[in-house]
């Protein structure tokens, strides 16, 4: 099983991200950092103990940043709900979090095995602080991020995808110092990822407990999608960045130099030199278009045991 760490603002897709992670099989997961984005880091914490408890797992889990480098918190919850969960309310036993802290434990971590991938599925806050700390200690060790928008428009602003404008400054600072290549899942890939009602209703039979479990953090998002894009669905950014993982196949890459804007009307902006215009080496390889029925039937052969034999 390869060793991972996942650095997350659940959220309701990284729930379910967590969800496929540890049902995948595939993946020892050696801990869980939160970091303030969809709701505040100690709302998410929470999210993530729902999720354990769900799946009936034990994952230590660890506090992350509560505010972004420079700018100050903007949360998405008219998206992911009051309480980052699509207000579904799920029962959870609280523990306290781990003694050591995010940054310390991502450090420590990959200090000890360069093998460790990094999945991040929230702003970059913890990562940029890690890296701030330690460059060194990320020499070979591969970063997955769930950010940015390059052909495709903003989910914040025209321009701006809602990771990378929450911390601008984290996500253009990875982008610039990590020694090896970002790995991105742009909004150009998981747009076209999308869970419908029906898709729910289809593998209710599969395991009627999973099912309803998607459907209660989901439905909230569904009525957000439908309300903002008239879509009946909703799009679930960060389960893909395992699924690019595990199955990169799934996806055309294509690689640049990349950085983010900073402040003004373009504010958290992925900037994508296609052209080569600042002749600078490539920085980040982009996840820019999938193949979004076979990643969508591979992720719920991950998530619910029995879809292949059907
Ligand atoms: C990203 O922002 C959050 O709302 C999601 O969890 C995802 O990580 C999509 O823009
Ligand atoms: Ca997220």
């Amino acid at each position: 099983k390869k060793k991972i760490i996942i650095d997350c603002d659940p959220g309701i897709d990284d729930v379910l991200a967590i969800s496929f992670a540890i049902n995948s099989g595939y993946y020892d997961i050696l801990g869980i950092t939160t970091v303030s984005g969809n709701v505040e880091a100690s709302l998410a914490y929470n999210n993530v103990l729902k999720v354990l408890d769900f799946e009936k797992v034990r994952i230590p889990v660890y506090m992350g940043a509560e505010v972004p480098l420079e700018r100050e918190l903007v949360t998405a919850k008219e998206t992911h709900g009051m309480d980052g969960l699509g207000e579904s309310d799920l029962p959870f036993t609280y523990r306290d979090p781990e003694a050591k802290d995010a940054v310390d434990f991502i450090l420590d971590s990959i200090k000890e095995d360069k093998e460790i991938k990094i999945f991040a599925l929230g702003p970059l806050t913890n990562i940029a602080k890690a890296l701030k700390k330690d460059r060194e200690a990320f020499e070979g060790v591969e970063v997955i991020s769930m950010g940015g928008a390059f052909r495709s428009h903003g989910n914040c602003s025209p321009v701006a995808e809602f990771n990378y404008w929450v911390d601008p400054h984290a996500a253009d600072y990875v982008l610039k110092n990590l020694p090896t290549k970002l790995k991105i899942m742009p909004l150009d890939a998981t747009r076209k990822f999308v869970l419908t009602p029906n898709t729910i209703s289809y593998v209710t039979h599969l395991d009627r407990e999973r099912a309803e479990f998607i459907r209660s953090i989901t439905n909230f998002y569904m009525d957000f999608h439908f309300e903002y894009e008239n879509l009946i669905g909703s799009v679930i950014n960060d389960p893909l960045t395992f699924l690019a993982d595990m199955n990169p196949s799934l996806f055309t890459m294509e690689e640049y130099f990349c950085e983010v804007q900073l402040d003004g009307y373009a504010m958290g902006q992925l900037i994508v030199d296609e052209y080569d215009f600042y002749k600078k080496e490539a920085n980040a390889v982009l996840y820019v278009d999938i193949d979004e029925k076979l990643a969508m039937k591979e992720f719920l052969a991950g998530l619910f045991k029995g879809y292949r034999e059907e």
